[in-house]
């Protein structure tokens, strides 16, 4: 390995104790590929092994936590103890390979398409549609159900636990449930979650909570509990970065293992809500975070160089998606010095030598622009 990648390779620990072999790790990426039921499909098993030998942990694609939460055809499902079985066998799929295993965990809210939920039965924070064409418009939850959900979010983080996971991330991110709590375009209530910011923050820290009092209720040796988010989002009213910076300072204190941040390029600046533009958005949430979580970024780290310089603005770990799906022996290429052997296209002969599930394989050959697609 060259000596100006060392920095990539060494351990790290999150505040539970638990140890990472290096500072590298999956992003959390759907793969459309469980059964229709929501339970485990051998493809993806081998989709996971095949990505897993060279980085310190995996976060899976997201698995939703009530029925009525699905959000992507071929998602898998911890809303019931049946599950149990596949999810562990996803967990050890991972962990054979030598890295962690984190479950992503998750609720669609308004972007889950009406026939995948129970009678089209579509719920979010208000009755506001999501600004995309053919949105559905969403029925507001009752606190029943809030709570229920917020329960079913601790339901899904035992059965991680019972499952063999080393960890769980709530996906706060991506425009889905947490996110529309959060939101202001979203979450137009009037009582205890909504009408403040402070309010908007009460559904993801409630969240927290109830994962944390599962993990300390439930959980044998340290268990990992991370938290996505999405920074800004571009409807008005949307987040803000003044917003986020607001809720990672309350999340910093939430005894968490670490925050993800959700972007797609690490380098990216707030659109609004800041007085300097020239700061990138990781380093203000670096600054507001002060060394009191670790943090993870994320976004088109592409070559080594782009990793090395990501883990130099001083993030704790970075997470790779796309790239992985692309080269899945991307970090044993650097750390055996050949980073120049790293691919950065796919053909499109490529889908069973690099073990891409149908469903995704799908997504990738249909959406230009979003995989870096080549024919030979
Ligand atoms: C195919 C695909 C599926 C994704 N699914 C999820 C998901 O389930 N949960 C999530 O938080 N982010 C998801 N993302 C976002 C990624 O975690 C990541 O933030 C994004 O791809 C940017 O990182 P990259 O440039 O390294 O790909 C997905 C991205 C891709 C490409």
């Amino acid at each position: 390995m060259k000596d100006k990648f060392k920095s990539l390779f060494s351990p790290f620990t999150f505040p539970n104790g638990v140890t990472l072999k290096n500072r590298i790790v999956i992003a959390p990426m759907t793969h459309w590929s469980s059964n229709p039921d929501g339970s485990v499909s051998e493809i993806e098993l081998k989709y996971y092994a095949r990505r897993s030998a060279g980085v310190s942990a995996v976060i899976t694609a997201c698995a939703y936590v009530t029925p009525n939460g699905k959000a992507f055809h071929g998602q898998f499902a911890a809303d019931r103890d049946e599950m149990i079985p596949g999810l562990r066998k996803v967990a050890t799929a991972i962990q054979q390979q030598g890295a962690k295993a984190i479950l992503q965990i998750h609720h669609g809210g308004r972007l889950c398409p009406p026939e995948l939920v129970p009678d089209g039965d579509i719920v979010s924070a208000s009755a506001v549609p999501a600004e995309r064409p053919g949105a559905e418009t969403p029925r507001s939850l009752t606190i029943q159900e809030i709570e229920e959900i917020i329960d079913a979010f601790g339901e899904a983080t035992r059965r991680a636990i019972e499952a063999g996971f080393d960890g769980v991330e709530i996906h706060g991110a991506n425009g889905y449930l947490i996110h529309q709590f959060f939101s202001p375009h979203s979450n137009r209530r009037e009582d205890q979650y909504g009408g403040t910011l402070e309010k908007r923050m009460s559904f993801p820290l409630e969240i927290i909570k109830k994962v944390k009092s599962v993990v300390d209720q439930h959980a044998k040796s340290p268990f990992i509990v991370g938290y996505r988010f999405s920074p800004e989002e571009p409807e008005t009213p949307g987040i803000t970065m003044a917003d986020t910076l607001v809720f990672v300072d309350v999340l910093a204190n939430q005894g968490l293992d670490y925050l993800h941040v959700s972007l797609n390029d690490f380098r990216s600046t707030p659109r609004v809500g800041v007085e300097d533009f020239t700061k990138t958005r990781i380093e203000y949430l670096l600054e507001t975070i002060n060394g009191r979580v670790p943090l993870i970024g994320v976004g088109s780290i592409i070559t080594a160089d782009n990793a090395k310089e990501a883990l130099e603005t001083g993030v704790d770990l970075i997470a790779i998606g796309r790239e992985m799906i692309v080269d899945p022996d991307w970090v044993q290429k650097i750390q055996e010095g050949r980073e120049d052997e790293i691919s950065i296209v796919i053909f499109t002969d490529q889908q069973e030598e690099l073990i891409i599930p149908d469903g995704l394989w799908e997504q990738i050959i249909s959406r230009p622009g979003w995989f870096p697609v080549k024919e030979r």
